[in-house]
């Protein structure tokens, strides 16, 4: 995906939660994992828990020292407008 990154919203960012379209925020950047699914060493199951979502808590807690950003260089789409999950 070439371009500058846009920003994305949280409903947009939740659009994207199934197997074959997979987005997940970490620490406010946007990626599409879904080209990563397979290669998960955690399995495609454990991936999709964090599936349109901010996966940032639940990421640290199963691997902060996984270095996704290196990883998921290529598959950032934008940036999250907002992390907040306890508004309405
Ligand atoms: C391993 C869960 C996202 C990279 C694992 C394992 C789990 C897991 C349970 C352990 C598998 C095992 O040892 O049997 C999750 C969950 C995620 C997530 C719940 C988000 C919802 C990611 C992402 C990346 C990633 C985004 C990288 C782009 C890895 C790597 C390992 C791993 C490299 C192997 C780590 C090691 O053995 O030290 N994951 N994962 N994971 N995951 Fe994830």
């Amino acid at each position: 995906r070439g371009g500058r990154l846009g920003n994305i919203s949280m409903e947009e960012l939740m659009d994207h939660n199934k197997e074959d379209d997979v987005w997940m925020a970490l620490n406010g950047r946007v990626y599409n994992v879904t080209p990563y699914m397979e290669y998960h060493p955690g399995g495609v199951e454990e991936l999709m828990k964090g599936a349109g979502t901010d996966a940032t808590d639940l990421f640290n807690q199963v691997h902060k020292w996984v270095n996704y950003e290196t990883m998921l260089k290529r598959c950032c789409v934008g940036f999250l407008t907002s992390t907040s999950t306890t508004s309405a």
